[in-house]
Formats: structure tokens, sequence, C-alpha cells
């Protein structure tokens, strides 16, 4: 399973496996950078795929951050595979994330980041966002690009299949079609909506994104606030009740 890799923006990589078994990509984001940022570690099992696309565009030990929103294998996986072959890289997570699993879990401590922490990796700004329970995971964060304004908004927007890397037409449909499907299969119920759901999503659509960089599935270029509104509104109606107002 080779990575396919595409810029998706200025120093913005998207790293993509297909995964023929589960049917769905699994996107990485790597920022260079004077320390180069990584956007999810990928599985373990899929380490070799996912180094290879990260080495197709850098040498993998000049990795100086790995972000990654919840403690699932896919966000964070790898992280110890990707310790051994980056000496100099930390993870960095929610201080809820950093507390309950990654102190515990991670070869090296990480980083626990607060609720609006900016840092900046050289050229690129970034700005983390505690986000508990979505997409899912009371440990929940998404990390945003400031110059760009590209959201990393993990399993938000989630698309199945091998679609194109980047889109400029809405993915809204494609997203409520899996929001409908995922009620029926084995993986229902992965996002609980909660009372703070629509205030976590509108606090993110007014971040006013101009890229949604997705893990599974094509990253959008666009108005970023009225596809984050979109979303909120067929949560609401599939998960919760009622109509969302901007
Ligand atoms: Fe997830
Ligand atoms: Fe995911």
């Amino acid at each position: 399973m080779p990575a396919n890799v595409t810029e998706i923006a200025t120093d913005v990589f998207r790293i993509s496996t297909f995964h023929p078994e589960f049917g769905i990509q699994f996107n990485q984001f790597l920022v260079v950078d004077d320390q180069p940022f990584l956007m999810h570690t990928g599985m373990k099992k899929m380490f070799a795929s996912t180094l290879g696309g990260v080495s197709f565009v850098l040498d993998p030990a000049r990795l100086r951050w790995i972000g990654f929103s919840h403690f699932e294998s896919d966000e964070c996986g790898a992280l110890n595979e990707w310790l051994k072959v980056a000496p100099r890289a930390e993870a960095m997570c929610s201080f809820v994330g950093a507390l309950v699993m990654v102190n515990d879990f991670a070869g090296r401590p990480p980083r626990a980041l607060a609720d609006n922490e900016v840092f900046e990796t050289g050229r690129h700004r970034l700005e983390f966002i505690a986000t508990p329970h979505v997409p899912h995971g009371w440990d929940a964060g998404l990390f945003f690009e400031t110059d760009q304004r590209i959201l990393f908004c993990s399993d938000l927007f989630f698309h199945p299949g091998d679609p194109e890397p980047l889109t400029e037409t809405s993915v809204l449909d494609r997203t409520r079609e899996a929001i409908l499907q995922n009620l029926s299969g084995p993986l229902a119920n992965d996002m609980a909506y909660t009372a703070q759901t629509e205030n976590t999503l509108k606090r993110i659509a007014h971040l006013r994104p101009q890229m949604l960089a997705t893990m599974h599935g094509s990253s959008f270029r666009g108005d970023g606030e009225k596809e984050i509104f979109g979303l909120a509104a067929a949560l609401k109606e599939i998960l919760g009740a009622g109509v969302v107002s901007a």
C-alpha cells in the first residue's frame, strides 16, 4: 500500500494511504518548516507506508512535532515508531490526552497543549483547539494553521473510498451519506451528540478556515465556515434535533 503524496497548500503535504479492507483513506498531513509538524501518525501496521510518504518529502529524522486529535490507532498508533526514527520529535496532544493516555503510552513524554495554545514551527503558526467529543473522545482537539487558514479536522467530514486529494466542491453530501450509512453499521455511535457539540462546531466554524484537511476523504478548499455550519446542521438533524443557526 504505497502512499500518495500531494502538496495541497504551500509547505503542506497530504500523505494518503488507501486501505482496501477498510475501504477508506488514512491521510496524514506534513507541514514542512524549520520544525516539521506531522498531523496523525497513522496506524502502527501502516507505518512503512506512512514513513515512505513522509520520506518522499523530507528526512523523517527531521520531524519535530507530531500532533493528533484523539487517542486511536489511526491518529497515534505509530507514535512510538515515529519517536524512534525522529530523535527530536515530541508528540503534541490535549492536556487530557497527555494525562489520561499518552504520558503512559508514549516512549517520550508528550507536550500537553492548552485550549487556544499557539506555537510556531518557523514560518508557520498553529493553534490548538480543545474540542472534547468532537469528532469523538474526551481528549479530542484540532489543529489550525493560521496563515493559510487550514483546519486539520481529523475525522470530521469522514467519507469513504479513495477520492481525489483536494476538491473545491462541497464534501457535505458525501459526509452526510457516510453519517447515515454509519448509523446501521458496527461502528455506529462513534460521535456522541452532547450539549456542547453545537457550540464546539460553531467555534471552529468561526475560525473561518479556507481549507479542511480531512483524515478520511478529500480535503476541501473553499468556504470552511459554511461547510462546518452545514456539517453542524446535518449532525443536529441526524443525531440531535432542530436546525443550527449561524
Ligand atoms: Fe477517530
Ligand atoms: Fe480517523
